[in-house]
């Protein structure tokens, strides 16, 4: 069957919903008249089929960090699919694979300055993990396979990305696929810089586990699970001197807070940490093109190439794919030549202040937390009477209600449910003043419907 005029949305929702099928999308949602069919972008905003305009507050998927409609990204794409649409990475380099890696190298903090490229976030993480085990078997550490993450973290949906996930109902149906190595501990929430229980419990599982079984240590500078989690002052420096100490590689998941997110190329920085690997993907094409990858220290390389093992027996058709990494190139230099990182340092405190006046304004928020252009609001029944959510509000709430208000607003942010109920902000970082004010507004309207519900 073809649509016979594009533009009937009718017929375009219905051969959607026939064979299109949705990632993380109930069915029922899906098989829905009101499927929207997102056509169009422009800066923050997003046009769906029938020519509504849409705020992105999450950045397609906290991704599109330059924002829509970018024609120097095309026009990059373009040029590199004209002279060489594609070579693998296996055996042979190309120039903007080489260039996208250099530029990556130099941006990322410390001494990491080999860059390794896959197609996605999940891919980058498989990539660690499995980087981290052929390191300490190079070294003839073999019986070093576990990975210590947190609680309700995610790091992805391939089987290891999975393993290393924290949300119950992500790898619950598939625990039996999941290998044994992986153990969870929790996450900075609670956490004050006097008392950084979590790091705490990172040492507490190394030293139950057995040092010499520990790989690696993997964590988000902010974790997105349970919502915006800022650490602490001195729980990265603290997290370096304990993997230091057992000889275990430090990870940073930084998937969503590289390229920007928080006012610097990559979180690390901010916190003061340089890790053994960083991954990163989303916001490195500004989400123009597929693209992931992991940056490690020159020295892990070595101790793998000298070792009997010779190569880091892993790679990816797509990995450092010449149109993918093409686009990387004109991503980080428009966030050089747009001033990006100091536009999100800037406009951080003011962004903050903003649902800072929500929370003032709205009884059923109970916490806002985050950084830069990275946020969760977390509700509650009744903030002053200091009553959480009843178990039939957090269900009306997720199984729909909050979806369908924050649609209503033509806002596009998430409604999460990963360990509490929030809405998860993360708009384009060239995300002005004006922008700011209006994603306020739409939240506004959206916690007003929110705090109606839950007083009636
Ligand atoms: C921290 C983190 N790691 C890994 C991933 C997986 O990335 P992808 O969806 O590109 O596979 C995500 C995705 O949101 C993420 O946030």
């Amino acid at each position: 069957m073809t649509i016979d005029n594009p533009l009937d949305s009718v017929s375009e929702r219905d051969l959607a919903r026939r064979h299109l099928l949705p990632h993380f999308t109930k069915g029922q949602a899906w098989d829905h008249d009101n499927l929207g069919v997102i056509e169009r972008g422009e800066g923050c905003y997003v046009y769906d089929t029938d020519g509504v305009e849409y705020l992105d507050g999450l950045a397609g998927l906290f991704c599109t960090n330059m924002g829509h409609g970018r024609q120097d990204f095309a026009a990059a794409a373009a040029k590199q699919m004209e002279k060489l649409g594609f070579y693998p990475t296996w055996g042979w380099a190309n120039p903007p694979a080489i260039e996208a890696a250099s530029m990556i190298a130099e941006r990322a903090p410390g001494d990491l300055s080999e860059v390794f490229f896959v197609s996605s976030g999940s891919e980058a993480v498989e990539s660690v993990l499995k980087f981290a085990r052929s390191y300490h078997v190079a070294r003839g550490e073999s019986d070093r396979y576990k990975v210590i993450s947190r609680e309700w973290s995610y790091h992805g949906t391939t089987l290891g990305g999975l393993a290393v996930t924290g949300v119950p109902k992500f790898r619950n149906p598939f625990l039996p696929m999941l290998w044994d190595g992986v153990r969870h501990v929790r996450n900075t929430y609670g956490d004050t810089s006097d008392v950084l229980a979590s790091a705490a419990a990172v040492e507490e599982m190394i030293l139950a586990e057995g040092p010499e079984t520990v790989a690696a240590v993997i964590a988000e500078p902010v974790q997105n699970g349970r919502g915006g989690l800022v650490p602490p002052d001195g729980y990265w420096p603290e997290l370096r001197r304990i993997c230091d100490k057992y000889g275990v590689l430090l990870v940073a998941d930084e998937v969503i807070c590289a390229f920007g997110r928080f006012g610097h190329w990559f979180a690390s920085e901010r916190f003061g940490v340089v890790p053994d690997m960083i991954t990163f993907a989303k916001g490195v094409t500004s989400a123009y093109q597929p693209l992931g990858g992991m940056i490690a220290r020159r020295s892990l390389v070595e101790t793998i190439w000298e070792s009997d093992m010779a190569a880091y027996m892993h790679g990816a058709t797509f990995g450092g794919h010449p149109v993918a990494t093409a686009v990387a190139v004109a991503n980080m230099r428009a966030m050089a030549d747009e001033n990006i990182l100091k536009h999100v340092l800037d406009n951080e405190d003011g962004f903050r202040a903003r649902l800072d006046g929500l929370m003032d304004n709205h009884n059923c928020v109970k916490e806002v937390r985050g950084l830069g252009y990275f946020y969760a609001i977390e509700l509650m029944a009744d903030r002053e009477g200091g009553v959480e959510l009843s178990d039939e509000q957090r269900s009306a709430l997720q199984g729909g209600l909050l979806g369908q208000w924050v649609r209503d607003a033509r806002i596009l942010v998430r409604p999460d449910d990963r360990g509490a109920t929030m809405l998860t902000l993360s708009p384009p970082l060239v995300a002005d003043a004006d922008v700011l004010d209006d994603i306020t507004e739409r939240i506004d309207e959206v916690l007003t419907r929110t705090g109606g519900f839950l007083a009636g």
